[in-house]
Formats: C-alpha cells, sequence, structure tokens
C-alpha cells in the first residue's frame, strides 16, 4: 500500500487557483470517472484527490498539501495510491451532469465517457467567476453545457441550482452531481422534491486516512457508509437522511458544523 512514484509529464493552469497533473504511470492506474487517488505530496501530507484523467488530477489551492503540490513543476513526482472507490455508475442514455466548482474533476471524464458511447450528455456547471471557469472545452464537446458564475461575469448570473429551473428534470434517466457541499445539498432537495433522489449520484468528499476502508476516519452518520470505500459516489436517496450539508469530521474525528 505504499505509493507509487508518479512523475508529472504536465502541468496545466486550469485557473488562478486550479491546476490539472498529468502522470505519467505507465498504464497502471488506469481509472475509471468517479474514482480516486491517495495523493502524497512528499513532506507535506497525503490527501484523496478525484481523477479528472486516467493518468491525471486537478487540484484547487486550498490547503497546506495541495499549496505544495502547486509548486511542482513537471518532471517532479508525487506519490500515487490507488484508483480508490467505487466511481459513477452509467446509467440510461440521456443524462444530467451537475458541476460545482472543481466537482468538474471526476465530471468531465464521465462527460466524456459517456459521449463516446453515444449518451447523451446535458452540463450544467457552476463556478464563482468567469475566472474560475475551466474544463468548459470539454463538457462542450460531450453536449449542451450551461454555465453560470456567481456574479455573473460569465454565463447565466446565480447559482447552478437556477439552470435546474428551466429544464425538464424528469426527462433524464440518471443525474450527476459533484461540488461543494452547499449546492450538492440544494441539488439533492430539488432533486428530491420532484422524487428523483434514486435517480440521481453524488460524489462526496470526507477527510480521508487509509483510502481503503480500515480507519473510519471518511465514515458518514447515520449508517457508517465509508467514503472511500462504500463512495465515493453515493445514490441521492441514500444521502437523504445523512449529515450530507449538516456537518463533517477533521481529522481527529470532531464534527465540524457547515452552514444549516
Ligand atoms: S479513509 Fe480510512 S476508512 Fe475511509
Amino acid at each position: 500500500m505504499r505509493p507509487i512514484s508518479a512523475k508529472i509529464l504536465k502541468v496545466i493552469d486550469e485557473t488562478p487557483t486550479i491546476k490539472t497533473f498529468r502522470l505519467d504511470t505507465a498504464g497502471w492506474l488506469k481509472g475509471k470517472p468517479g474514482q480516486f487517488v491517495m495523493v502524497w505530496a512528499r513532506g507535506v501530507d497525503e490527501v484523496p484527490m478525484a481523477l479528472s484523467y486516467e493518468d491525471g488530477i486537478t487540484v484547487q489551492r486550498v490547503g497546506e498539501a495541495t499549496e505544495a503540490m502547486f509548486r511542482l513543476k513537471e518532471g517532479d513526482t508525487l506519490g500515487i495510491r490507488g484508483p480508490y472507490g467505487n466511481g459513477w455508475e452509467l446509467v440510461g442514455d440521456n443524462i444530467l451532469i451537475i458541476s460545482g466548482g472543481v466537482g468538474s474533476a471526476p465530471l468531465a471524464p464521465l462527460a466524456e465517457k459517456a459521449a463516446a458511447i453515444g449518451v447523451q450528455v446535458t452540463v450544467l456547471a457552476g463556478y464563482r467567476t468567469k475566472e474560475e471557469v475551466h474544463f468548459e472545452t470539454r463538457y462542450r464537446k460531450a453536449g449542451k453545457t450551461l454555465i453560470s458564475t456567481d456574479d455573473g461575469s460569465y454565463g447565466h448570473k446565480g447559482f447552478v441550482t437556477d439552470l435546474m429551473r428551466d429544464i425538464d428534470l424528469s426527462m433524464y434517466t440518471q443525474i450527476y452531481c459533484c461540488g461543494p457541499e452547499k449546492m450538492m445539498y440544494r441539488v439533492l432537495g430539488i432533486l428530491d422534491g420532484h422524487k428523483m433522489a434514486d435517480r440521481s449520484q453524488f460524489s462526496l468528499q470526507r477527510h480521508m486516512k487509509c483510502g481503503i476502508g480500515v480507519c473510519g476516519s471518511c465514515c458518514i452518520d447515520p449508517d457508517g457508509l465509508r467514503v472511500c470505500r462504500d463512495g465515493p459516489v453515493f445514490r441521492g436517496d441514500t444521502l437523504i437522511s445523512s449529515e450530507l450539508g449538516r456537518y463533517a469530521r477533521d481529522g481527529s474525528g470532531r464534527r465540524l458544523k457547515l452552514w444549516l
């Protein structure tokens, strides 16, 4: 279970706060959309990262480990364990993808995979500002794409959940969502109101230590489902009565209240 050293082949500046790292994994990684890897930023920390490509991760600068990763250059290495987790289950022939910020990381490869096998794809993608827009080309190549920004600097002014009002949700065979927890909580509430929670999948982020279902640090209430092993993708109806949107836990297991 030791990390394998992967050379960074390419660093792509997606936005001022988001970079993509394409890795030389010599074919051993082969993750599927929705799976994640544990990334060891040497000397700092090991953190879970969704695969944004079969051999790549897309990272937002938010803490010590990601700060350290932002200092890395092509030719440097990262320690990688994985891929882990269940990944998205592709259901039906007409899917809706709802993406918030860097929640795009596991969703863009899903959109591409679905489009490649003839599934009709619609994407609602929300960002804070125009400067933070990324993966737009990947989404547009996969299907019809509507964009929102919180400040209105690009696309619809407002939240990605606003865009859900203008479409007939019932026409989609499955709805996939990843983004800030507040946004996912709202999306799940809307879908539940349409009695469609059982037709949706959400990718969760929680504090992880082992990444393989042993340590319990990523368990969610009330059922103790392990985000690393039973997820990170869960059906919406599984999450309705969960801690989603209410609290998460820090590295020592203490509850961190979210915003409600
Ligand atoms: S990170 Fe250890 S059980 Fe999930």
